[in-house]
């Protein structure tokens, strides 16, 4: 006979005399957290399993049921069925309860030349590798929004800033076009952390391999890793994959951040460069006439969130001994809350940057104020000879004058411009609109409409 107690005892509670105190349960369990690794578990048990039986380790005909057993686990799970239990930790163990008891004694040799160490280790991998290739394609989806954004908009000009002060006059696809080259870094990181997510811990045990003679170019071979790790020590306690996961995150948060303040700014009243969609903005509940841009400010937001998850999991890592700790399992909140950040995120920038209205005359009059071609009228006047250093004086000069005057440079008369020199002549006015500004910075890189539609084209856009 069972006693009551005998009921609770763990799956690795034969050394044990007394159940867990159930703070320790509660205090301990993660399967409210990973409950959500549940396929990536089953698929590489599934895997293990049949290793296990082409090896000669268990019976063909135990892999099969333990096969059966776990497929019919995961349509529980997916049909809300299973019940999940904190007395059994964590995902990894629910299973195993689960699985012994559908299949009986079978089920029990699952976890031969296995520990939770490389399993937990496994799952993690198999989750990461899935959610980088999602995030890999929206971040793609994204720089194509903002690259067919550029198209559309491609004859707006609009005053490129430096110091949050009028600069130069750009194209506004230039600028838009800056942002696909910061998201396109992004994809590039995610791409290079997937090549370290996708190598094979599991075979590594609970940290020094086991006796048992597993095959683990085979379960690499069924779980699709191009990689199988060279150091059970390593394997075990490794968890740099994650935290170039949110290294790269952080870095993405970094860009969209900055989009979401510049469109925080540009639809403010005060710049009214562009519109954002009724259907992105809410009210305030006491001023009527407000519109807010909530959704880029939660983006800018969140950029806390996921740089303390980054934070959090260095801080958890560091010091810590070699191989598997428990800490480890904090791993998991970071990691989960960045991808689910991450994806909702671009998503909705991804949304957002489609459907933005854009106020090109409000931009081409702001492009046009603030002298923003004092330094090519610089320029003219050093390719009519004189040194830059002088013609810069001489700019400067004509601009400290129209601040005084209350006008634009090419509003003064031409004998008005020529008492700072000579060299200034009826051509000037052309040179200076914002247009031909734009349109001369072709240098490689440069905001030229010519430049930008070769990189559109370049992108097939
Ligand atoms: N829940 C644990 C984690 O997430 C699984 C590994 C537990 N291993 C152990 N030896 N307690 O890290």
């Amino acid at each position: 006979m069972k006693s009551p107690n005998e009921e609770k005892i763990k799956l690795w509670g034969g050394r044990f005399t007394s159940v867990t105190a159930s703070s320790v349960e509660a205090f301990t369990a993660s399967i409210d957290v990973d409950a959500r690794l549940y396929r990536h578990d089953i698929a590489g048990s599934i895997a293990h399993a049949k290793m296990l039986a082409r090896q000669g380790i268990i019976s063909a005909r135990d892999a099969r049921k333990i096969v059966r057993g776990l497929k019919a686990i995961e349509r529980e799970i997916e049909s809300g069925k299973f019940a999940f239990s904190p007395a059994d930790e964590d995902i990894h163990m629910n299973i195993e309860r689960r699985l012994t008891e559908k299949i009986g004694a079978a089920g029990g040799k699952l976890h031969t030349a296995r520990s939770r160490n490389d399993q937990v280790a496994l799952d993690t991998r198999l989750f990461l590798r899935e959610e980088v290739r999602l995030i890999i394609q929206s971040l793609q989806s994204l720089g194509r929004e903002l690259a067919r954004a550029a198209r559309r908009h491609l004859d707006v000009i609009m005053p490129g800033y430096t110091h949050l002060q009028r600069a130069q006059p750009v194209l506004f696809a230039h600028h838009l076009l800056a942002y696909f080259e910061m998201f396109e870094r992004d994809r590039e990181r995610f791409a290079s952390c997937l090549e370290r997510i996708n190598v094979l811990p599991l075979g590594a045990g609970a940290l020094a391999g086991t006796t048992f003679p597993i095959d683990r170019n085979y379960v690499a071979k069924l779980l699709d890793f191009p990689r199988v790790a060279k150091n059970s020590i390593d394997a075990v306690s490794d968890r740099d994959f994650i935290l170039e996961f949110l290294s790269a995150s952080a870095i993405l948060f970094v860009h969209l951040s900055r989009l979401a303040e510049e469109l925080i700014l540009w639809s403010s009243h005060e710049f009214g460069f562009v519109e954002l969609p009724d259907r992105y903005c809410t009210g305030s509940s006491m001023m009527p006439q407000k519109k807010n841009p909530d959704v880029p400010e939660l983006i800018r937001g969140k950029s806390g969130r996921v740089f303390g998850h980054l934070h959090a999991l260095l801080t958890t890592m560091k010091g810590l001994p070699l191989a598997y700790n428990r800490d480890l399992q904090e791993d998991k909140t970071p990691l989960f809350d960045t991808v689910d950040t991450v994806k909702a995120s671009v998503a909705i920038v991804r949304e957002l940057m489609g459907e933005l209205k854009v106020r090109k005359d409000k931009m081409l009059a702001a492009a046009r104020d603030g002298f923003m071609n004092a330094t090519d009228l610089a320029d003219y006047l050093v390719h009519r000879g004189l040194p830059f250093r002088t013609a810069h004086a001489i700019s400067g000069k004509i601009v400290q004058h129209c601040i005084d005057r209350g006008c634009r440079i090419e509003e003064l008369p031409l004998t008005e411009l020529r008492r700072f020199s000579a060299k200034i002549e009826r051509n000037v006015y052309n040179y200076l609109s914002a247009e031909s500004v734009v349109g001369r910075h072709r240098s490689f890189g440069g905001t030229a409409r010519s430049n930008v539609l070769r990189r559109l084209k370049q992108l097939r856009i």
